[in-house]
């Protein structure tokens, strides 16, 4: 599974070779963060979850006051053609949008025209071995901005998270605000608790409305499993039957150890397999 030697990638209309797309330095993606982006599964070739990552897509344009140059059916055309040239068989499309390029001025252009880069990245998702080992977690204190639930470009805060996380062996960083995590760097957190309750926060401004957990939160309901929308403090976890974490690089994947102590006797439990089970059926079904 790898990237061909020079993959066709979208930019501002035009299909270029990788080596071919250039992007302004004035760009306020790069002078500004000024921009979203959305990272959607591919799994045999198809956009898994892809209505869902559309809606957040816009829904995050709409709050930071931009527009989108295309629609989102016309995006999702594009997505299918750049698996088709990329011959991408699992792994991910990438999209960013920034809200253009002119003179550096924090007071932008009301005519500007957006910037829309998308490319491929070849990877393998379903990894197999995750669901027999589980994985590592670090506690991190939250250092984000207070409007987390739009996909922005703004990543410092997750990318040194993700650094303390590595230093410390762990897989990936939860992050902790008033005792309480929040999620993850990457990725929405979840427990299970004694009496086998799903546990998540519930949507609000303090954390990205993960597409995954949506999807499900939809399934476990649809099978009778018991849903807590509600914070969980590090303590909580700690003592956690199961946990777990959703993202589209990672589906559902169960996570065995947090700050070096071992959750639910160091093992994947019965929740997570059984929505893991859940999830990748419906993706695989639900695919475009
Ligand atoms: N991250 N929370 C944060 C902070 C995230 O960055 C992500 C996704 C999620 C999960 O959202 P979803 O299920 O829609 O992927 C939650 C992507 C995968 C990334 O930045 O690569």
């Amino acid at each position: 599974m790898s990237n061909p030697a020079i993959r066709t990638v979208y930019l501002n209309g035009a299909f270029l070779p990788e080596n071919e797309a250039h992007i302004s330095i004035f760009d306020r993606g790069f002078l500004f963060g000024d921009g979203i982006y959305e990272v959607t599964a591919v799994l045999e070739g198809k956009l898994v979850d892809s209505p869902l990552h559309m809606a957040r897509l816009e829904r995050s344009v709409g709050e930071i006051g931009g527009f989108l140059p295309i629609s989102t059916d016309e995006i999702v055309e594009i997505e299918r053609r750049l698996i088709t040239e990329n011959g991408l068989v699992e792994g991910m499309i990438y999209l960013q949008y920034t809200r253009g390029a002119e003179d550096r001025n924090f007071f932008y252009s009301k005519d500007l025209q957006p910037t829309l880069l998308l490319f491929t990245q070849s990877k393998k998702l379903d990894v197999a071995s995750v669901m027999e080992t589980g994985l590592k977690v670090k506690t991190v204190p939250d250092q984000r901005w207070e409007r987390r639930d739009i996909k922005s470009v703004c990543l410092l805060p997750q990318v040194l998270a993700k650094r303390i996380a590595k230093e410390a062996g762990c897989d990936e960083a939860w992050m902790v605000e008033d005792g309480f995590v929040t999620e993850g760097a990457s990725s929405t957190a979840y427990i299970i608790t004694a009496d086998d309750k799903i546990v998540t926060r519930a949507n609000s401004n303090m954390t990205l409305p993960g597409c995954t957990r949506l999807a499900v939160l939809d399934l476990a309901r649809e099978h009778g499993l018991t849903i807590e929308e509600r914070p969980f403090t590090v303590e909580e976890a700690l003592n956690a039957r199961e946990a777990a974490l959703t993202s589209a690089s990672n589906f559902i994947v169960p996570i065995t150890e947090i700050d070096g102590k071992a959750i639910g006797g160091g093992k994947p439990g019965p929740m997570i397999a059984r929505l893991r089970v859940l999830y990748m059926d419906n993706a695989r079904k639900t695919a475009v």
